[in-house]
């Protein structure tokens, strides 16, 4: 590594530790703890939620309202109790305990069983010169899981994990910062769990377990020391808690569930009509088509080539006449082009939107545009000036805006000329009275946020899609996330998993990794094992790099092709099951991609599985992700499982080894599972086709279901008018019964019908009513 060498440090500066309690004071729902010049405050916010605030030198910073959409105050009071003795402070909510030593002003956090969690260690919070920092104990047997977007394998326990946003160009397993920088994670461990926030946009960094066994770390390059402690137990709490704190997403257009195709580039009116004709052709589902960066007029954001799309918008409403919805991507770096009479840069200019350096001068840098010069996105009127430039692409009828290079991404020289990757000097001020140390983990998000409420505003009545490569905590307010340039790797392909797993625990649904692999060639068994596994991707989207061999489904021969329509057909059959998963998201948190922990935080077994996933509750994939591989072992967890291909049944917990062909990925079903099919189409449209049936899937056993279904393009739902069914299926004298509940909600879906089908056993047929339904299926014995 020789970027290290002769980088050790020469001088250390010592940490100064928190000091005895000398006074406590009580406010409403915040207990303040000085000790000597610095201030510690804990505030309840909720009976499982605790906010913890250091500032060395005893005064905090202006409140930033950039990640967290729930002020203190703006919490619902809960109750809690103050107990002191001459040791310590205790407040004690409905769920837990903290316990503040008064000697060093340490915290300890315990459940209702007197379980410790998030206990300080015996650095406990310290400071020093420019850095802030917490030490807590690791218990035995606890495992670390979120961090936003990271590289590897699921656990992260023996990790360094610095939330810095880069082009993480080329990454690997071994790479630390990447696109995104989100300052969650949470622990686990029988019984117990929790989550921290990190509400600090500077540099920060987690050290679990690397620097001293036994303690995680947290440290920020800012001011004061400003976390969250979220009691869980389950993730599935640990969730709902940190996305009530940062935000859920906005339900998505129900397109965007779609399989989406994207290639740097396609880059003329005439290669883009070839390719959409090719897709309904050979009957292979999709609804999308990104636009890289090759739409436009030499790289200037907000125009268009009019050599090679001389008429976008007859383009884009032949290919909206053939049900493809149009995304085009768009990048912060603005041509610098005086005199030129480009508008962007011209008004950027004229209202000094652009970033400038501490000493006044307009900052630039060089990305593809050549020497371009980057808005200010962390002021509300930029963000509201850059918003509206996207009406020029609405008006046309864009349907989407994918926002990348927003790290930002910057070379110091011209393309191609060998540049280093720099960012804004960290003083450069930005937004209100911050400099872009601050604000640098921020720039986005911002830029997704100004995307997506101009979007809004422009078309206030319909879901627009917003792609962001880059982000921090509260991004899933504002967009979806890739996981940027991978590679045509089988590594990358296995690592896909638990990367959007751990995206998932940290509060980001909507996730996808391009399929295929972004640089390089994948070789036809890689593309249809990639396709397969895509198919569970909650952004499904292939892409591909300029200059690297063609990826869309059909060019890897027939046996391919096959494999890769089989797979996006079932996607399209799956859709109502996996709206509901985006529904559970944007009202609870729920991931939608989920490793197995989420649903068994009690199985050891799970800990460490990254390979296995869920698609929701019900659904688990084992995907093959390694080249000449037929074979695998798959763990099921407790209770009884179905061969989704076979409906061979398995009990676990237990292992077995499934073969799966290239054109098998093994998935299971839990028994009692419902799961909401519908006939493929080619592309998802609402209002023209509607649906002559939908189909509920049963498995055997005891489940419960509730399915949401709306108009899947307004925000309609947000005023009730949805549908929503419970559905229960159990079993009682041998027979399986499902009960239908009758319809609540304003929507009803246009008339069809509903089959429900005991897999296995058969299936029973009637006119979608909306009124109670109750039947019995088949003749089953459970085990
Ligand atoms: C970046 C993006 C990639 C895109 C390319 C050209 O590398 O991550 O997805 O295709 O830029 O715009």
């Amino acid at each position: 590594m020789p970027q290290y060498f002769g980088q050790l440090p020469v001088t250390h500066q010592p940490w100064t530790s928190m000091g005895m309690v000398q006074a406590v004071n009580k406010s409403a729902s915040t207990i303040s703890f000085a000790c000597g010049d610095a201030l510690l405050t804990i505030s309840i916010l909720a009976a499982n939620l605790i906010r913890v605030r250091l500032a060395p030198t005893g005064e905090f910073m202006p409140r930033r309202a950039w990640a967290v959409a729930l002020d203190d105050a703006e919490w619902t009071t809960v109750p809690f109790e103050v107990r002191e003795t001459e040791a310590t402070v205790e407040i004690e909510t409905a769920q837990i305990c903290v316990r503040v030593q008064r000697q060093k002003c340490q915290i300890t956090c315990f459940d209702k069983a007197n379980r410790p969690f998030a206990e300080d260690a015996d650095m406990g919070m310290s400071w020093r010169m420019g850095a802030v920092a917490g030490w807590k104990k690791i218990a035995t047997d606890e495992h670390f899981y979120g961090f936003g977007e990271r590289t590897g394998f699921l656990d992260k326990l023996n990790e360094v994990k610095t939330n810095w946003t880069v082009d993480a160009l080329d990454y690997n397993a071994l790479t630390d910062e990447m696109y995104q920088a989100i300052p969650f994670f949470m622990a686990l461990r029988p019984d117990m769990g929790y989550g921290i926030f990190l509400n600090s946009t500077f540099w920060s960094q987690f050290d679990v377990g690397v620097e001293q066994p036994g303690v995680w770390k947290m440290e920020t390059r800012g001011r004061e020391l400003d976390y969250y402690i979220i009691y869980g137990p389950e993730p599935a709490q640990i969730l709902r808690t940190y996305t009530q704190l940062t935000g859920r997403m906005p339900l998505p257009p129900k397109w965007a569930l779609g399989y989406h195709q994207c290639r740097w580039s396609y880059d003329s009116e005439t290669v883009v009509r070839e390719l959409a004709q090719e897709f309904r052709q050979r009957r292979i589902p999709c609804d999308v088509i990104h636009l890289d960066i090759d739409y436009m007029d030499g790289y200037r954001v907000f125009t268009w080539s009019p050599k090679r799309f001389s008429n976008p918008e007859k383009l884009i409403s032949d290919l909206a006449l053939d049900g493809f919805k149009t995304v085009t991507i768009i990048d912060p770096g603005v041509k610098y082009e005086p005199e030129a009479n480009y508008h962007v840069f011209d008004q950027g200019i004229d209202h000094d939107y652009f970033v400038r350096k501490a000493d006044g001068g307009l900052f630039h840098g060089y990305v593809w545009p050549d020497k371009a010069v980057f808005p200010d996105f962390l002021r509300a009127d930029v963000r509201t000036w850059w918003g509206d430039l996207h009406k020029s692409l609405t008006d046309i009828g864009v349907a989407g805006i994918w926002n990348d290079m927003n790290e930002p991404a910057i070379d110091d020289r011209p393309f191609g000329d060998d540049g280093k990757k720099i960012w804004f000097p960290l003083d450069a001020p930005q937004g209100e009275n911050a400099t872009h140390g601050e604000v640098h983990n921020l720039y986005g998000l911002m830029m997704a946020k100004s995307a997506y409420t101009g979007l809004e505003r422009h078309r206030p009545t319909k879901r627009s899609f917003v792609l962001t490569r880059s982000g921090y905590a509260g991004v899933q307010r504002w967009s979806a996330v890739w996981m940027g340039d991978n590679h045509s790797l089988w590594e990358h392909l296995e690592m896909s998993l638990p990367m959007l797993c751990n995206m998932g625990l940290s509060g980001v649904a909507f996730v996808g990794c391009d399929i295929g692999g972004f640089a390089g060639n994948a070789t036809p068994e890689l593309f249809a094992r990639w396709m397969q596994i895509g198919m569970l991707y909650p952004l499904m989207r292939g892409h591909s790099a300029l200059s690297t061999a063609r990826h869309e489904p059909w060019v890897f021969g027939d046996r391919v092709e096959n494999i890769c329509r089989e797979y996006i057909n079932l996607r399209y059959q799956l859709l109502p099951y996996i709206y509901n998963l985006f529904w559970q998201a944007a009202t609870t948190g729920a991931p939608i991609l989920r490793p197995l922990l989420y649903h068994f935080p009690q199985d050891p077994q799970t800990y460490t599985l990254y390979d296995q996933v869920l698609l929701g509750a019900s659904l688990m994939a084992a995907p093959i992700y390694r080249p000449g591989v037929e074979h695998r072992s798959v763990y099921l967890p407790a209770g009884i499982w179905y061969d989704w291909w076979t409906g061979e049944e398995y009990a676990g917990s237990s292992h077995i080894l499934t073969h799966a062909p290239l054109e098998r990925m093994p998935l299971y079903v839990r028994s009692g599972a419902i799961i909401p099919m519908q006939p493929v189409t080619q592309y998802i449209d609402i209002d023209e086709q509607p649906l002559d049936h939908i189909r509920l899937r049963v498995w055997p056993g005891n489940g419960k279901y509730t399915f949401f279904e709306d108009d899947g393009q307004t925000f309609e739902y947000n005023k009730q008018n949805f549908s929503l069914r419970n559905i229960n299926v159990f079993t009682e004298n041998n027979q399986t019964i499902v009960e239908i509940s009758s319809r609540e909600g304003a929507w009803t879906p246009a008339s069809r019908e509903i089959i429900v089908e005991l897999v296995g056993f058969g299936e029973q047929r009637f006119p979608d009513d909306g009124q109670e339904h109750r039947l019995k299926l088949g003749n089953y014995a459970p085990r």
